[in-house]
């Protein structure tokens, strides 16, 4: 469990039936503790903007933001993967700036990849940055720096042509180079099927049990972000009912006097 998990590690893991797991981090705590368990993958995700950052969607978060976000997670990790999210406008305006961004997360946040989102309109970046040996991840289904475009967050690909679309996007990102592609809120069904027909590893978030692997933000998992809990989020521990008690508590006892006690008096 000590070796670090590369790109190779992934498509082995792929052909063993071996499922691969990510979460999200933001924080040098939280990556220590989740590289520590053994999580394959730990992505800065531009989610970052909503449950830390307190924006309302992920479009505002800039390059500066996630950069300095990467580099307290890669403080705290030594077996895991470590991907950068690439922000909106971060890659759409060309490719040149796309490489130069993507760069970026390796040589000043020293993370081993990066993730964008889209399908076939996408692919010419993508391969330009793979060709500057920079390991990239797709993203199709809920893209949510399209959210405007896509009118919410609803399940996409439901439709037979909105199917047939995404299947075509993810052999694209496939035979631009990507070396994994997160699939979020489809069908479980064609989630099954693309993971069936591509050779790289699909990473599911509300796209069922069929995937390579999943993917959860770590706020929501551990019941932190309570601003919206969606249906494929199971929530493992209710930490900000946890971090109310404590805080609770702390106050009452500041307030009677309980704390501090002799032990942490000098
Ligand atoms: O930004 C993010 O956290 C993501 C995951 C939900 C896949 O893109």
């Amino acid at each position: 469990m000590n070796k670090k998990v590369t790109v190779n590690t992934l498509v082995e893991m792929k052909q063993n039936n071996e499922k691969i797991t990510m979460l999200t981090a933001y924080d040098y705590i939280t990556s220590s503790l989740i590289d520590e368990l053994g999580v394959d993958i730990i992505l800065v995700g531009d989610s970052l903007g909503m449950v830390v950052l307190g924006y309302d969607t992920t479009l505002p978060v800039t390059m500066e933001e996630m950069l300095h976000h990467t580099k307290a997670v890669v403080r705290g990790t030594r077996r895991s993967m470590i991907i950068g999210d690439m922000p909106f406008m971060s890659y759409q305006l060309s490719a040149t700036e796309a490489v130069y961004n993507a760069g970026r997360f390796l040589k000043e946040a020293n993370a081993h990849g990066v993730k964008l989102e889209g399908g076939n309109e996408v692919t010419p970046v993508v391969s330009k940055i793979v060709e500057a040996g920079i390991p990239v991840m797709g993203h199709l289904g809920v893209t949510p720096q399209s959210v405007h475009q896509l009118g919410g967050y609803g399940v996409q690909g439901k439709e037979t042509k909105a199917a047939k679309k995404m299947i075509s996007d993810a052999k694209a990102l496939e035979d631009a180079g990507v070396f994994a592609i997160v699939l979020e809120k489809i069908p479980a069904e064609l989630a099954a099927r693309i993971t069936e027909i591509i050779s790289v590893p699909t990473i599911g978030i509300g796209a069922g049990l069929y995937c390579d692997g999943q993917v959860l933000v770590t706020q929501d998992m551990l019941g932190m972000f309570e601003k919206f809990v969606p249906k494929f989020v199971k929530q493992y521990a209710n930490l900000s009912g946890d971090i109310r008690a404590a805080i609770d508590n702390y106050v009452k006892e500041v307030k009677s006097g309980a704390f501090p006690g002799e032990e942490h008096s000098f």
